[in-house]
């Protein structure tokens, strides 16, 4: 081996990629460029060895933290933008606009008949939700037998499974189009809340001198054999933080307009948002290009 210099470490240390094992072409491409950046990022800030120290000490508290409730890592992705970064590269907008999907999905929520309700329990001052939509391909086809996976915060700002006092998939739901596409659903207007900040996430907005907070919201996942899975959110477009969320995940397109409910609902409000779904072969197609 070459005597490691400044110079020449990076070079030194991407000449090892394969030497003792077989690797694919992908992770050679994916070790080299994580190598030459992060040399990189080192040399441009001079890291300090006590820094580098500090930085291994933060990556170990934020393992420590976490559990099949809460994801430090995805977390941590999301402040720095890079969840939602990648989301756009592996998503080409044809279709609906995706983003991320943050760490709060929980699988395989109540099947819930047509216009039924997500809320289990009451909250003081909570705004309630008649939302309806259709879902179609990209060439305007209705989708029948979609399903439509919900969740969102409580008016307390708490998900359910980071709640003693909610039930559980308390705002949670998972509904299916008929044969016209449409699906209809209640639930609660959704509230800005802070994302969790006690742990390493707090260190790391700290440091960035960035606030918590994350606007108004509905979460979904929009899936039917064939297409490409649809992982989104609409926002409140009368929302706190629309213009400077903390995990930078709002999109134009996905702002939804809650309006006054309409009498033959029973709810407060009224939503009308519709979802394209892309074929997934056109999906793979738009990759390769
Ligand atoms: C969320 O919207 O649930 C979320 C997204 C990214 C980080 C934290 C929470
Ligand atoms: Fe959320």
């Amino acid at each position: 081996m070459s005597k490691v210099t400044i110079d020449n470490v990076t070079d030194v240390v991407v000449a090892t990629l394969g030497q003792n094992g077989a690797i694919t072409e992908r992770q050679r491409e994916i070790m080299t460029a994580a190598i030459r950046h992060l040399h990189g990022f080192c040399k441009d800030v001079n890291l300090t060895h006590a820094e580098f120290i500090d930085a291994c000490m933060f990556l170990a508290r934020a393992g420590a933290v976490c559990s099949d409730k809460r994801q430090e890592f995805i977390l941590l992705g999301d402040i720095l933008g890079v969840e939602v970064l990648c989301d756009m590269l592996t998503n080409p907008v044809t279709g609906s606009e995706s983003t991320v999907l943050g760490p709060f999905y929980r699988e395989n929520p109540p099947v819930l008949p047509h216009g039924a309700s997500t809320a289990q329990k009451h909250f003081d001052g909570e705004e309630t939700v008649f939302m309806e939509g259709y879902i179609k391909d990209t060439s305007g086809r209705p989708l029948a037998g979609v399903t439509l996976d919900i969740w969102e915060d409580a008016p307390n700002g708490l998900y359910e499974n980071h709640d003693h006092d909610q039930p559980d998939y308390n705002l949670r739901g998972r509904f299916e189009t008929d044969e016209n596409g449409y699906f209809a659903l209640r639930a609660l207007r959704p509230v800005p809340y802070p994302i969790p900040a006690d742990e390493t996430a707090g260190e790391l907005l700290r440091y960035m001198g960035h606030h918590p907070n994350r606007p108004g919201h509905l979460h979904f996942i929009v899936a039917k054999h064939g297409y490409r899975t649809l992982v989104s959110q609409v926002y409140d477009s009368s929302s706190a933080f629309l213009d400077n969320d903390s995990v930078f995940a709002v999109k134009d397109s996905l702002v939804g307009n809650f309006q006054k409910g309409k009498p033959e609902h029973g709810t407060d409000l009224y939503l009308r948002f519709d979802f394209t779904l892309k074929p997934e072969a056109a999906v793979s197609a738009l990759a390769a290009e």
